[in-house]
């Protein structure tokens, strides 16, 4: 659901890279942003990106395993959100040489 990073470290500088990681939300990668969803039916706002669509529905992705497909005609309401989906912490859940690691290899991804 994230964006394909096989080749990010052609496109992306080391500091951007770290940006992504360290505060996920500074800035959305173009067609990954994160929406917020009210349904007619329920006060809950659903959030995720946006998937497949078509004139009758869209398909809310919020997790790797979790698509809804929401009929056009049952949202109330829909707005981008200033929060993403990227995890955040990451470079405090791993030891600075894990973390030192996973941005090399993610620069060396061209
Ligand atoms: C080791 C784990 C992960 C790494 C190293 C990683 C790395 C990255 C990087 C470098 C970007 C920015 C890409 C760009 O600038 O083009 C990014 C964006 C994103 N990632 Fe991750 N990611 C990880 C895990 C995840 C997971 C588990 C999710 C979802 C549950 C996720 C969702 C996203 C989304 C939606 C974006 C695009 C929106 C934004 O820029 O904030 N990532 N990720």
């Amino acid at each position: 659901m994230g964006p394909d990073l096989t080749s990010i470290g052609s496109i992306r500088s080391g500091h951007d890279l770290l940006e992504a990681i360290v505060f996920p939300s500074a800035s959305f990668v173009p067609g990954h942003e994160v929406y917020r969803v009210k349904t007619k039916k329920s006060s809950e706002i659903l959030s995720g990106v946006i998937g497949e669509q078509d004139s009758d529905a869209i398909t809310l992705i919020s997790g790797p395993n979790a698509e809804l497909r929401l009929p056009r005609d049952q949202i109330a309401s829909m707005e981008p959100s200033t929060v993403t989906l990227m995890p955040e912490g990451l470079d405090t859940s791993l030891t600075q040489q894990e973390f030192t690691d996973l941005l090399a290899f993610l620069q060396a991804e061209r």
